[in-house]
């Protein structure tokens, strides 16, 4: 069976965690391996960045430093993981779902004034399959109405719009290092804090409530609980093995992106004939091949499609079902206007094998299964 997908795997991220284990003997979090991955993301985004144990808590940090009281409400889409709205859920905001757009499966920037009342705080966009959303008028809604704006880039690294990596434009950006994305720590995430009023209060939630950043640079004394806060730090084992990937960064962007491409050409003539539609990419984003997709006529279509590829030794997955759909969505937050894309595009699509050690003999398998299927 050709897998969904292989986690990043890279023999030196053995020999580093060797290295965590037998010569630093330092397993705890913020160790050497730590600070080397923090040290890559800073000087490449000029950001203050936090590695953390998921994007989920990277979230929960952003929830924290926006201060979400009870009653206060957030934007996102429907269309996204669980975590971009349980964050804000668990410090008791209320979700308001805005439809996506038919061709990025990103939020639509258009709908989301009309979603905002007094209580809205923060507008969550993400970022699906690594493609920016748009950025430039997200930002000036949240100028406008003087809101937060928290970017969930938990698919994004190495992605950017208008030139500006994804996870750097809002207050806060997040990414995840779960074995799923495109650079993995089996579980793991990091949070950009790019607005520098919040640099210090992050260092505090993460680390307990407590100023011991502070204490091991030399800047206090003795470190004691300051503030709220969490265990969001992830162990040295784990940032040592990101680190060696972070060190072919763009090795591993260009590969996945060739593998992407390749898809794209071959699968195009079936776009052509009308039979599927494949991912848009605006010319503003450069984007990281995070996923391949394409998308079926409707979900029956869909259904028959990935139970063929199965019976063809391929795995191929749907993605997320609509928060709001769900009964904790139901529970926690609602739908603003009408629901136009995204519950028929969420079940139109389905996502394809890509992974970092995929063949090209593997993805012209998967393309030659997919053509069976609508030309035979
Ligand atoms: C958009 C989005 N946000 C957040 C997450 C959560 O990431 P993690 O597993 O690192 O907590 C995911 C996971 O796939 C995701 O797709």
């Amino acid at each position: 069976m050709l897998a969904f997908n292989e986690p990043m795997y890279t023999e030196k991220g053995i020999g580093y965690i060797t290295e965590a284990i037998l010569q630093n003997r330092r397993l705890n979090g913020d160790g050497p391996f730590t600070e080397k991955c923090t040290k890559w993301f800073e000087e490449r985004y000029k950001k203050k960045v936090l590695l953390t144990t998921s994007c989920t808590h990277a979230l929960e940090m952003a929830s924290l430093l926006a201060d979400i009281q009870p009653g206060d409400e957030v934007i996102m889409p429907s269309y996204t993981f669980v975590s971009t709205a349980d964050a804000f859920v668990l410090r008791g905001a209320k979700i308001k779902f805005v439809d996506i757009r038919k061709d990025t499966m990103n939020i639509d920037e258009k709908l989301i004034e009309n979603a905002i009342t007094e209580k809205t705080k923060v507008i969550a966009p993400v970022h699906y399959a690594g493609v920016g959303c748009e950025m430039d008028t997200i930002m000036e809604i949240a100028k406008k109405y003087d809101l937060f704006v928290i970017e969930d880039a938990a698919q994004g690294m190495m992605a950017s719009y208008k030139g500006k990596p994804l996870g750097t434009i809002g207050d806060f950006g997040t990414y995840s290092f779960h074995e799923t994305k495109n650079y993995t720590m089996g579980e793991g995430g990091l949070i950009l804090i790019n607005n520098e009023k919040y640099k210090e209060r992050g260092e505090i939630i993460r680390e307990k409530g407590t100023n011991r950043a502070k204490f091991f640079r030399g800047e206090v004394d003795k470190y004691s609980w300051v503030d709220v806060g969490s265990s969001y730090l992830p162990s040295e084992m784990n940032a040592a093995y990101l680190l060696p990937q972070l060190e072919i960064a763009e090795k591993i962007n260009n590969r996945r992106l060739k593998l992407w491409e390749l898809y794209y050409n071959e699968l195009k003539e079936l776009e052509e004939s009308g039979r599927i539609e494949l991912p848009y990419i605006p010319k503003e984003c450069h984007h990281n091949a995070h996923m391949f997709y394409i998308k079926t006529q409707n979900l029956k279509e869909r259904t028959k499609l990935i139970q063929y590829l199965y019976n063809n030794h391929i795995k191929a997955v749907f993605h997320y079902v609509p928060l709001h759909t769900s009964n904790a969505g139901k529970k926690y937050g609602e739908f603003v206007g009408e629901d136009k894309n995204t519950t028929r595009e969420s079940e139109r699509l389905v996502r394809l094998p890509m992974f970092y050690a995929l063949k090209e003999e593997e993805v012209n398998f998967v393309v030659q299964a997919v053509k069976n299927f609508y030309l035979k």
